[in-house]
């Protein structure tokens, strides 16, 4: 099959795990014969610097245009202080609503070798498996207005929802648990926000068209709570954009690293961006030590939800899989006795791996 990806490194570590997920898509292509041609493009900083936009508009058209987006983060101390419309995130959230990327899904799956790079103990993390499915473009991030007022002296943000907003994440929500154990937490502060106690309703209404889906409702701050002191208790959560984003770097301590939880922004079509939930790490950008691997499991996510490829997505994550069991880890992962590799050797590994798997198939 061929298909054609769009490549946006963004800024920090950006061009560097995205360069490695391209080097396993390129791998998955030869043994399964596919072609990707790949495009690459500006956004957030290097954006900034190159054209004065955090999104050019030839960047925006190449994605409208593509078969699927895979993006590796943006942001960085230089672009800090610009207005709000000349910062690298801006970017990011434009690009993400242009597309309609509204469902957003970061799924938290532990690796036994891992299960003791984790801060947390053992007996918490093991068997922990969820997904997070976070709204993407509404709520604090998108309000109008978000301004300075009286001299700068006062502020105000916005958290705007409209039903159809509501309705069609929670329906994600709904539908992803349908696929896994049932089960669906709901996650808000219902206790204080009008938009919650809406949402809350929302989930009600909804449950009733899916009777097999228990469900339960946990506000935020217990819900931060609950994910690191008994993970296994959920399964699928949903939640508005903000505490999707704050609760899935949480999260990601359960998997040992932030730089192992991938996502996928999508919209009802299947069109996706893909990305790793991490930023550009700007404290360890340009080292050859970040780790590649939440953004090579964001490219089986692309190959699973945009073409459709479960084998092939399987073949990366299974490689993965067997990389960390060989031993091999990057410096972010606290794995005790194993071999600590910078990022392209790890990357060669996991090419290693996916070609030895797809030999014996
Ligand atoms: P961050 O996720 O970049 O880094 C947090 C910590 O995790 C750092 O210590 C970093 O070294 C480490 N880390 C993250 N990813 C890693 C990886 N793949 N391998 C090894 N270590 C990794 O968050 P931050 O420091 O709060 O933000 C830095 C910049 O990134 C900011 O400008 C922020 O706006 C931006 N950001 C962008 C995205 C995105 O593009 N999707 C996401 C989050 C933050
Ligand atoms: C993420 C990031 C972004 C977000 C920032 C960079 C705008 O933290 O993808 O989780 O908050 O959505
Ligand atoms: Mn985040």
């Amino acid at each position: 099959m061929h298909k054609s990806i769009v490549l946006l490194p963004g800024d920090g570590i950006g061009p560097e795990v995205v360069e490695s997920a391209k080097c396993i898509l390129d791998a998955v292509a030869s043994a399964c014969d596919h072609s990707f041609d790949y495009a690459t493009h500006a956004i957030g900083g290097a954006a900034i610097d190159q054209f004065n936009d955090p999104l050019p508009q030839e960047t925006e058209a190449a994605c409208k245009q593509a078969d699927a987006v895979l993006l590796g983060a943006v942001g960085g101390p230089k672009w800090d202080q610009n207005p709000s419309h000349l910062r690298p995130e801006k970017g990011l959230l434009r690009i993400r609503k242009s597309l309609g990327l509204y469902a957003n899904l970061r799924p938290v799956q532990g690796f036994p070798e891992l299960l003791h790079a984790s801060p947390l103990k053992y007996d918490v993390v093991n068997g922990s498996d969820l997904l997070i499915v976070r709204e993407l473009t509404g709520g604090l991030y998108f309000g109008e207005p978000s301004e300075r007022r009286d001299n700068g002296e006062s502020v105000v943000d916005t958290l705007a929802y409209t039903r159809e907003e509501m309705e069609r994440i929670i329906e994600t929500g709904f539908d992803a648990a349908m696929v896994r154990k049932k089960h669906l937490t709901s996650v808000d502060k219902a206790n204080v926000l009008e938009s919650s106690k809406m949402w809350r309703e929302i989930v009600e209404e909804k449950a009733k068209d899916y009777p097999e889906v228990t469900v339960e409702h946990v506000l935020v701050d217990a819900a931060a709570m609950k994910l690191i002191t008994n993970p296994t208790q959920f399964d699928v959560m949903v939640t508005e954009n903000m505490f999707g984003d704050i609760l899935s770097d949480e999260a990601s301590v359960l998997t040992g690293s932030l730089g192992m939880l991938p996502s996928a922004s999508l919209r009802k079509d299947g069109f996706g961006l893909y990305e790793p939930a991490h930023g550009s790490a700007p404290d360890i950008a340009g080292q050859g030590i970040a780790n590649p691997l939440a953004t090579m499991l964001s490219a089986a996510m692309l190959l699973r939800y945009s073409f459709d490829m479960d084998h092939e997505a399987q073949l990366i994550e299974q490689a993965v899989a067997n990389t960390l069991s060989a031993g091999y880890h990057t410096a972010d992962l606290h794995v005790k006795n194993g071999t600590k590799l910078g990022t392209k050797e790890i990357t060669e590994k996991v090419i290693d791996f996916i070609e030895e798997e797809s030999a014996s198939d």
